[in-house]
């Protein structure tokens, strides 16, 4: 059930935010982080696998932890919740949506201005300069070596200790500071940048809209909460705003 204030307010709105999570695609099949039991970092140590000193120290564990979330999400599809967000870019006058996923699936369900704060896993770049490559050679070696230096290759994801990409955070923190709605959609709300996102906006006056199954820092500031799955509160309320889908 959509609030009747927020349709009024979602109606005239202009220039909408959102954030996603890890939650967004979790209806898709994909694990998130920090849910128990299921959580990707309650089944692994991320200082294992996600960082660079991991990397170094075991290239090949961790290339082929990446290997097999690369495979499930290209095996995985979009979601209902991926459609709705799609669905609002088409009305209103500014739309962005800042993702922390890495998977891919906002582009394939046809969201278009869409900032990816963590990188995106189908992507590969050299350890060393950091260039991306676009073919993997298949020489056998695991990791596979970049073409132009001989270094090692790695995914094109932000890792613990790894600064985020700074012109897309740039353009991340603009969004937020000049939007009338800030949606907040599947994330924990506990990882820093992006979780100050919302706060941003919030202090410009933006109405901050959650939804998520659970409670998250976020909640008791938000203007409103819609809890449950995604890719059931975001349908219902891209029908009940904008009619259709
Ligand atoms: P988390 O695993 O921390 O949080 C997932 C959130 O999704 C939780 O708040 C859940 O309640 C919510 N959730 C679960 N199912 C949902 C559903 N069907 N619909 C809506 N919400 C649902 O994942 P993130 O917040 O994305 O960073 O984590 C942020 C970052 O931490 C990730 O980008 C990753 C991780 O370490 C890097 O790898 C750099």
């Amino acid at each position: 059930m959509i609030p009747a204030a927020l349709v009024t307010h979602l109606r005239a709105a202009c220039r909408i935010v959102v954030l996603t999570g890890a939650g967004v695609s979790a209806e898709s099949g994909v694990p998130t982080f920090r849910e128990a039991q299921t959580g990707l970092w309650v089944r692994y140590r991320p200082e294992d696998l996600a960082t660079p000193e991991a990397f170094l120290r075991n290239p090949k564990l961790v290339w082929d932890w990446y290997t097999w979330r690369k495979k499930l999400v290209s095996e995985v599809q979009p979601n209902p919740g991926h459609y709705a967000l799609a669905e609002i870019e088409n009305h209103v006058t500014a739309f962005t949506l800042i993702t922390q996923n890495v998977d891919g699936l906002h582009q394939r369900a046809g969201s278009r201005n869409i900032l990816e704060l963590h990188g995106n896993i189908l992507r590969t770049k050299c350890f060393d300069e950091g260039t991306l490559v676009a073919e993997l050679d298949d020489s056998g070696s695991v990791p596979p070596r970049c073409p132009r230096c001989g270094g090692l290759l790695r995914p094109d994801v932000v890792w613990f200790g790894e600064l985020l990409p700074s012109e897309t955070l740039h353009q991340a923190m603009q969004a937020a500071k000049t939007c009338d709605t800030f949606f907040s959609v599947g994330t924990s709300a506990l990882v820093q940048p992006a979780a100050a996102l919302p706060w941003l906006a919030m202090e410009r006056g933006a109405v901050i809209i959650e939804v998520n199954p659970q409670v998250t820092p976020l909640t008791d500031q938000a203007s409103y909460v819609l809890r449950g799955p995604s890719g059931e509160v975001l349908p219902e309320l891209v029908r009940t705003v904008w009619g259709g889908n």
